[in-house]
């Protein structure tokens, strides 16, 4: 099916490399689709350009934001969380309807690392992204691990591990809990509606302690209990 993706970075193109891999049709949405394409310089993590990046990845299509939604009846937003709210917002009619598949956390940098959340508690930006737009089906899923995590459960070698996701809409959320499925993730928790988003963005300054601890993003947590969990 196609699959449309707002943002370029290392998210959006993780994410655009698996679904094409299991067979989608990618739309990959950016601001300036020249000036994305004819980017060169490496990011702050050395990540490379995406022009460079596409070089070896055509089947993947560069597209204007617009393009890209409305492409696709499944978007996924790979935006940075503290203009994904106005970005989107642009696109709330042509969103109507669709499965928003909402990756970003709400991280602000601007006093510098480690950086704070600029929304939590009793507000998400997953609920913010579900009330500008109201009549699309907000999942919120994935922003918990490390973008090579996300797309490849199993290349942690020591067993199985957990995946949350959260939104209003039951179908909506079968749908994705299929598209999580098809990656390879196999312990999947649905933790309720969207408001559930607070809890998840929450874990990342936990997550950010943990990197400092085994210098790596190549982890995950597993939820251990006596109860029989859900199988999906
Ligand atoms: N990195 C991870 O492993 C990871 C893990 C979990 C969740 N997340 C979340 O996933 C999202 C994507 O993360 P990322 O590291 O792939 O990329 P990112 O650098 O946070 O964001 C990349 C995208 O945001 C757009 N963007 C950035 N600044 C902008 C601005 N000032 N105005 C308009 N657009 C702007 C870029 O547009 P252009 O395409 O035009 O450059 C690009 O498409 C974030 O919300 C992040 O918190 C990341």
């Amino acid at each position: 099916m196609n699959i449309s993706i707002l943002g370029t970075g290392i998210v959006g193109r993780s994410h655009a490399e698996k679904l094409s891999s299991l067979g989608h049709t990618i739309f990959i949405g950016t601001n300036s689709v020249e000036k994305t394409r004819t980017s060169t310089k490496s990011d702050d993590m050395g990540n490379p350009a995406y022009g460079v990046w596409a070089i070896s990845h055509p089947e993947i299509q560069l597209v204007s934001f617009q393009e890209a939604v409305n492409a696709s009846d499944i978007v996924i937003n790979a935006l940075k969380g503290e203009i994904s709210v106005q970005i989107l917002s642009v696109y709330d009619q042509t969103l109507i309807g669709k499965i928003l598949i909402d990756i970003s956390n709400p991280l602000d940098f601007s006093t510098g690392m480690p950086p704070t959340l600029f929304v939590s508690n009793t507000d998400s930006l997953g609920e913010q992204i579900q009330r500008t737009l109201p009549k699309t089906n907000v999942i919120k899923t994935f922003n918990t691990m490390s973008a090579p995590v996300q797309v490849n459960p199993k290349s942690l070698a020591h067993g199985e591990h957990t995946i949350f996701l959260c939104g209003n809409d039951l179908v909506a959320k079968n749908t994705v809990i299929s598209l999580i499925k098809s990656y390879g993730w196999t312990h999947i928790i649905d933790l309720g509606d969207i408001r559930a988003s607070r809890g998840m963005e929450m874990l990342l300054p936990n997550w950010l302690s943990i990197w400092q601890k085994y210098n790596t993003p190549l982890f995950n947590i597993k939820i251990v209990t006596n109860e029989i969990p859900t199988q999906y």
